[in-house]
């Protein structure tokens, strides 16, 4: 078959490198893709198709006879990019407008947990700013966590830890609406303490096949200090929540939210990535992606040993039930990321990169490429996060190992990583 994957950063290119190596798969395009998924030669990049243009990508959909559409980031998925796809007739995999709505307001998402009983923080939504200063003026207990309803490129939560802050949280989102319309509504809600991991599973609304499990590192700096970015790296497996802790994440988590979906009419098909809090209780529900996380997929696909392609075929058809489980391979895989100097804040762009070709040589190695482009026949920086260097081994140690060793590779003006990727994995075994 057939594949266009809709996306241009570091999760489209594992996504086009998996589904090249899928067997049911013969052809894979990428719109707009990036310099490095072109020159790796993992998709023929369609580079003035923009993710967000529905009507080109589903012209050339049907020009191309693509059996399968796989869309990579949300914001497609919450402007209605697949409701307009199955309107055209094409097959895709994602949830429609309504399902991404899990992902697209906190409130949708959390008043489905109550009404499913989904364990999670507890909360209040506002839509004034004089009801949202009165909760937190008569609240007792601090830190508290503070959120835009809507998507604020990740930046919407705020976690106060004293009720000025929280005061100040409120009237940044509300009054000042620094994030616009997404503050429209705020959840204020109960702060967990615990250790954060994720799950990714593909469903089809009526079964659901979970994905190796991953932990990622929000944080700029080593021992997670400094602001959130995208994620600086990340591992698979996550011993964190392994055996009898991942059943109850599915039993109590997953499952539940895939029948709240249903009871509420609500077709979907595509991905869930719960977002977890490990807390002393039991594992509690923080916030669910609708797509695969970035750089969660690069180190969770090459641990997927059968067809990747067949899986989110039968998913966008509503036949995961004939589909049977997913193999697993026993290594493990470590991602660093290599972001440019500045990331989250400013950054230079431009910058020349060099070693791709040996660090991709080395065993186990693979380099996905996120902000990168061609100029002059040359690969050069286009973003804040740059690469991702993935390595897989027999166990985390021996990944982080040779993912290190790739990452030293690679140069170019002002690239930053991160030394610690992984360590808190190895620090439990
Ligand atoms: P979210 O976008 O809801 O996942 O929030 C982003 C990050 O904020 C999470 O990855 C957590 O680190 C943190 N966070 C969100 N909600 C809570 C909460 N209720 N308790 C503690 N930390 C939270
Ligand atoms: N790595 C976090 C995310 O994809 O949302």
């Amino acid at each position: 078959m057939k594949v266009l994957v809709v996306g241009g950063g570091g999760r489209e290119h594992a996504l086009c490198m998996r589904l090249q190596s899928s067997p049911s798969v013969s052809h894979v395009y990428c719109a707009p893709g990036n310099g490095g998924i072109e020159q790796s030669g993992a998709a023929g990049c369609l580079t003035d198709i923009v993710a967000s243009n529905f009507e080109r990508l589903a012209k050339f959909a049907k020009d191309e006879s693509i059996d399968l559409t796989v869309v990579g980031p949300e914001a497609p998925l919450v402007a209605g990019i697949v409701d307009y796809f199955r309107e055209e007739g094409l097959r895709i995999y994602g949830p429609d407008k309504r399902g991404a709505q899990l992902e697209g307001s906190k409130e949708f998402a959390k008043s489905l947990f109550e009404r499913n009983n989904i364990p999670t923080a507890s909360y209040r939504v506002f839509t004034e700013f004089a009801e949202a200063k009165a909760y937190v003026e008569a609240h007792e207990f601090f830190p508290v966590v503070v959120k835009a309803d809507g998507i604020a490129a990740g930046k919407g939560v705020l976690i106060c830890e004293t009720r000025e802050q929280a005061l100040e949280g409120l009237a940044e989102i509300m009054v000042e609406r620094r994030f616009g319309e997404a503050g429209d509504k705020v959840v204020v809600e109960e702060f967990l303490r615990g250790e954060e991991a994720s799950v990714h599973a593909v469903t089809d609304g009526e079964t659901l096949v979970v994905l190796p499990t991953s932990q990622d590192h929000k944080r700029i700096g080593d021992n997670d200090t400094g602001p959130n970015t995208g994620g600086m790296g990340a591992y698979s497996p996550a011993p964190v929540v392994e055996g009898a802790l991942l059943d109850k994440v599915i039993k109590t988590i997953l499952v539940p939210t895939m029948h709240g979906l249903r009871q509420d009419g609500i077709d979907y098909r595509g991905t869930l990535y719960a977002g977890l809090m490990i807390t002393r209780g039991g594992p509690r529900i923080l916030e669910y992606n609708v797509r695969f996380g970035d750089p969660e997929t690069q180190v969770i696909l090459p641990r997927i040993t059968s067809d990747f392609g067949e899986l989110l075929f039968a998913a966008a058809d509503k036949k995961l039930a004939d589909y049977g489980t997913i193999e697993e391979s026993p290594d493990a895989c470590v991602g660093i990321v290599l972001a440019s100097e500045g990331y989250p804040g400013k950054y230079h762009a431009g910058k020349p990169i060099s070693g791709l070709d040996t660090a991709g040589a080395m065993p186990g190695v693979a380099v996905c490429h996120a902000g990168t482009s061609q100029r002059d026949g040359r690969l050069v920086t286009a973003g804040g996060r740059v690469l991702c260097v993935t390595a897989t081994g027999p166990g985390i140690a021996e990944a982080r190992e040779a993912a290190y060793a790739g990452v030293k590779q690679i140069d170019f003006e002002g690239a930053y990583y991160r030394t610690d990727i992984a360590n808190r994995a190895l620090s439990r075994a």
